[in-house]
């Protein structure tokens, strides 16, 4: 069997994202305490890919950081450099050197496919196709890639982020290719955007008689780009985690079904509705965490509520009643104000959104 590579994008700006992407890469974000990349570093040593490039952007000496040279995935790993966002086509494009005439594996960092790809990568390995492409139903294409299927299921047109979709398929971000993606690379010219937009490559390839192929999604995806896309992909990760407590909860603390509380995590007269992930660390005092929520290591939190929310290392929340359906970073402090003068203290980022109920 020939060999399959996988070319993973861990660039771009995330953009949608800020702030937490001003100082992070947008595909370490985490999700149930894990970065978004990590899963799609497993899905890809699930299906038995060894070689992996990865693409960096402006991110990445923490991509580096994070994955390594592969072996904690049982993957070996090559970093490819590219010195601007100028799209995923032209990720494919730099990395013509790397893939050489393998076929391989496109996956965007930021994508969350639940179920891998190893049935997606075998049913290619077992077809004629030069690409394949994976096609699931949305609710606003508009924000996506979007194919139009002829009558047989083949693709006859991809357009990208259409004002006006033909269909409600959006393209997920994980894409088979043969080496032919490489001369279409090469043909195609920039979108309005100012990006080569594979969109635009596979129809080259389509225009061109080249077989392309589609695959409709039926578990869960996301691209996880959002705020409201992260809290949601989260939900779905926490919906399959079992019960595991290895920290220490005291005698006037409850924890109500799937409560994971990891080594060296306190709880204190607080009660927890699971599923709720408590990271290595982090100390829960006088709270109640609600379910869907994942706190990561060495965070506090205090005479608080919290629920259906991310919160990342190190940050903190003091009596405040009660967060919900937010993202919370790095070394954040979040505390009540003194009691006069009855106003909201704030200091935060450029490009941050708060939202204080009245
Ligand atoms: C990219 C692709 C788009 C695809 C999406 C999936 O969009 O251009 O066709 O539907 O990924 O996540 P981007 O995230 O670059 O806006």
């Amino acid at each position: 069997m020939a060999n399959l590579k996988a070319l993973v994008l861990a660039g771009g700006k995330g953009t949608r994202l800020r702030p937490l992407t001003h100082t992070s890469a947008k595909q370490l974000v985490p999700v149930a305490n894990k970065p978004v990349l990590h899963y799609g570093l497993e899905a890809i040593a699930a299906a038995g890919i060894t070689d992996v490039g990865i693409i960096l952007g402006e991110t990445g000496p923490e991509i580096r950081a994070a994955v390594g040279n592969g072996s904690q995935f049982g993957l070996n790993v090559t970093y490819i450099q590219q010195e601007a966002p100028l799209g995923l086509a032209h990720a494919v494009l730099i990395a013509r050197g790397y893939l050489g005439d393998d076929d391989f594996v496109m996956y965007l960092g930021d994508n969350f496919l639940l179920g891998g790809i190893t049935e997606l990568v075998e049913e290619f390995r077992a077809s004629d196709y030069d690409a394949q492409i994976l096609l699931t139903q949305v609710a606003d294409p508009r924000l996506f890639g979007v194919a139009e299927l002829g009558a047989e299921g083949q693709v006859i047109q991809l357009l990208e982020k259409p004002e006006f979709p033909p269909s409600d398929l959006a393209v997920v971000g994980v894409y088979m290719f043969s080496p032919t993606i490489h001369e279409a690379v090469r043909a195609i010219e920039p979108a309005p955007r100012g990006e080569l937009e594979i969109t635009d490559a596979i129809q080259w390839m389509i225009d061109r008689g080249h077989r392309v192929g589609s695959h409709l999604v039926d578990g869960y995806w996301k691209d996880t780009g959002r705020l409201s896309d992260m809290l949601e992909c989260n939900r779905m990760v926490l919906e399959g985690v079992e019960r595991h407590v290895e920290g220490t909860v005291d005698g006037h603390s409850e924890l109500i079904g799937r409560v994971q509380i990891a080594a060296g995590a306190i709880v204190e007269d607080s009660v927890i509705r699971g599923p709720v992930l408590v990271g290595p660390g982090t100390k829960i005092v006088r709270s109640y965490l609600g379910p869907f929520t994942s706190i990561a290591e060495e965070c506090v939190v205090e005479d608080s509520e919290l629920e259906y929310s991310i919160m990342l290392g190190k940050s903190s929340i003091r009596g405040v009643s009660r967060i919900e359906n937010s993202l919370i970073g790095k070394d954040v402090e979040v505390t009540s104000a003194p009691r006069r003068p009855n106003a909201h203290q704030l200091m935060i980022g450029d490009h941050s959104r708060v939202q204080i109920s009245q």
